[in-house]
């Protein structure tokens, strides 16, 4: 039970309903048990009548039966109107709860490191938050709500029993413990077997989830039967474990009623001895096999209750143990937030070791880039590139040495306010399923259309706005699938450049669209970008003219250094880089 006390703090935010939720489950059970003293004496009654086999007490008997049934059905309006009452409360304290829960695990998701969103997969994040939760909220709502209602029905109905006979009450319960012992088994076992199904169940959805993003793979491989025939076993297996569920299943409704079958027994045979024996008023076996049948589902539920707090055990230790999980990349309590930032960056000894793997990504890495200034960035695929980019904005942070951005430690300075002032454009961009203009936008909610319109026109990337029906209202689809690759790239520029940012990354950016093109955006952009920091990391040397100063990385290694003349007058990679892209130079 230990995990489930995490959850107290929430029951104190909502203790008013908790209370009140409380207090109306006791008027629903007693409303619930009260009627089966009206039926004792309407039966008691009517026997009476029978045996003086007087025509004379018809009116008055007629009269009084119609009390009962009058008293019995308010009884059960009052009793409808509490359960109406008890659920309002408890069931939506549940969902309250669990709206918070929610919250709090998608707000931890976002602080979390990249590293740990690598080592989870994307199916089992997306399970805490709507498996896990919602067996936590079982818990809280329809157990809670099940086990107060069982507690008081129960110790009222017992009262009622006993104040009318011990030896009755008793014999009548004795097949009980029974009923709540196989139910608790029978649920435990159908608890297991639904958790088989649905393990099976997300198996079934990652697959076709991943056949749909993987569609077009899969149709240029020729691979469309091979698919369906996985698909088709993983289908079967579900189905063979629905059918071992429902087998179980069938099971439960039997046994409960073999069992009040058991009581009801017992209630008419002693009851019946007892009133031949003049002990009872027949009244009493009415009254008797009200009271079994209003146990029965309270006593049933504890059963079901008891597997489910299981249940939620388990996720809960899920949930506490995700929350529980610290990003390592965080703020400090002394971060600074200072106001602008020049842009001059600063490495001192930094290497990056990746610890999935233990790859030397970084290595020993000095280097001073002044603010305003323009660095290329070139290197063969897997030097490191991706890796000094993501080190620039914190998203890893250096195995060993520092970086600095105008002589602070970027450790020190806020995360908001550091990644609010580089603008990153990523490899693989990645784009909403919103419109073209709240993808561009994305940065900065406050800008208007018109600078959406600006900046757009700046990445080269108006013209394509221009051809769509709808605009900068059209929709992206999902992950962009609508736009082409080059001109995901150049929204996700004209996205990076609208917050005004003080550094400029761009990683590959324009690796998908034609060098004509690259040169006129970076033209455009040259000007634009005269004071910002601007950092252009790319496969292709077409943009080494705009270069104030050209890095060149090899696995992992600073390796060279300068501008274009220098760098193509030394023997190096620069120099093989630059023949082999430009064929003019090849001796043929
Ligand atoms: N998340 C990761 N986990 C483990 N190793 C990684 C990870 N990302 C990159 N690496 C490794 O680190 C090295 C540098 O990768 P990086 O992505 O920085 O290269 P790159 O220069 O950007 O290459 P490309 O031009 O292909 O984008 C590679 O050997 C790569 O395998
Ligand atoms: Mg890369």
């Amino acid at each position: 039970m230990k995990s489930l006390w995490t959850l107290n703090s929430y029951f104190w935010k909502y203790k008013w309903l908790l209370l009140s939720g409380i207090f109306f489950v006791v008027l629903s059970a007693s409303f619930s048990v009260y009627p089966a003293i009206y039926v004792r004496e309407a039966f008691d009654q009517v026997a009476n009548a029978i045996s003086n086999e007087s025509n004379k007490l018809n009116s008055g008997l007629r009269k009084s039966l119609i009390i009962y049934g009058l008293l019995i059905l308010a009884m059960s309006i009052l009793k409808g109107f509490f359960t109406f009452l008890m659920r309002q409360t408890l069931i939506v304290m549940s969902r309250h709860i669990e709206y918070d829960l929610k919250n709090d695990i998608y707000d931890h998701y976002q602080k979390l490191d990249s590293s740990f969103l690598k080592n989870n997969s994307t199916g089992d994040l997306m399970n805490r938050i709507s498996e896990d939760v919602s067996k936590v909220r079982m818990y809280l709502g329809p157990s809670l709500m099940y086990t107060i209602n069982t507690a008081f029905a129960t110790i009222i109905t017992l009262v009622f029993m006993f104040s009318v006979d011990l030896k009755l009450s008793l014999l009548t319960l004795a097949p009980m413990p029974i009923l709540v012992w196989s139910i608790y088994k029978v649920s435990g076992l159908i608890n297991r077997r639904s958790h088989e199904l649905q393990e099976q169940q997300s198996a079934i959805s990652t697959l076709a989830q991943e056949t749909f993003s993987g569609l077009r793979v899969l149709k240029s491989f020729g691979l469309e039967k091979e698919q369906t025939d996985r698909y088709a076993i993983s289908a079967n297996t579900s189905f063979k474990k629905n059918e071992r569920l429902y087998r179980v299943n069938a099971l439960f409704m039997p046994l409960l009623l073999l069992l009040v079958g058991l009581s009801t027994l017992i209630a008419v045979w002693i009851g019946g001895e007892g009133v031949i024996g003049g002990r009872l008023s027949p009244g009493v076996i009415a009254e008797f096999i009200y009271y079994v049948n209003l146990l029965t589902w309270p006593i049933a539920s504890i059963g079901w209750v008891m597997s489910m707090v299981q249940r939620a055990e388990a996720s809960m230790e899920r949930i506490n143990d995700f929350l529980k999980t610290k990003p390592k990349i965080k703020d400090h309590e002394n971060v600074v937030h200072p106001d602008e930032i020049r842009g001059f960056i600063n490495f001192k000894n930094v290497s990056f070791i990746y610890p999935e793997n233990g790859k030397k990504a970084i290595i020993d890495l000095n280097l001073k880039i002044k603010a305003g200034e323009t660095i290329v960035i070139v290197g063969k695929t897997g030097s490191g590139k991706t890796t000094f980019a993501s080190l620039m904005n914190r998203m890893i942070e250096p195995t060993e040495g520092e970086i600095f951005i105008d002589d602070i430690e970027i450790k020190n300075i806020s995360l908001k306010k550091l990644r609010s002032q580089i603008g990153t454009v990523p490899q693989d961009p990645f784009l909403f399923s919103d419109s073209i203009a709240d993808n561009i936008s994305f940065g900065c909610y406050e800008a208007s259309l018109d600078q959406v319109k600006f900046y757009a026109d700046l990445a080269n990337l108006s013209s394509d706005i221009r051809g769509f029906s709808e605009g900068y209202d059209t929709l992206v689809g999902e992950r962009g699938v609508t736009l082409s690759g080059g001109q995901k790239q150049r929204l996700s520029i004209a996205r990076a450049l609208i917050k005004k940012p003080r550094i400029v990354l761009f990683d590959d950016a324009l690796s998908a669209v034609d060098t004509d093109t690259e040169s006129k955006i970076l033209s455009a952009l040259k000007s634009e970008l005269e004071t910002v920091t601007t950092i252009i990391i790319t496969q292709r040397l077409s943009a080494v003219h705009l270069a104030d100063r050209i890095l060149v990385f090899d696995k992992g290694h600073l390796v060279q250094q300068g501008n274009h003349l220098e760098l193509l007058n030394s023997k190096g990679i620069y120099s093989d880089f630059y023949r082999l892209q430009n064929p003019e130079t090849w001796n043929l």
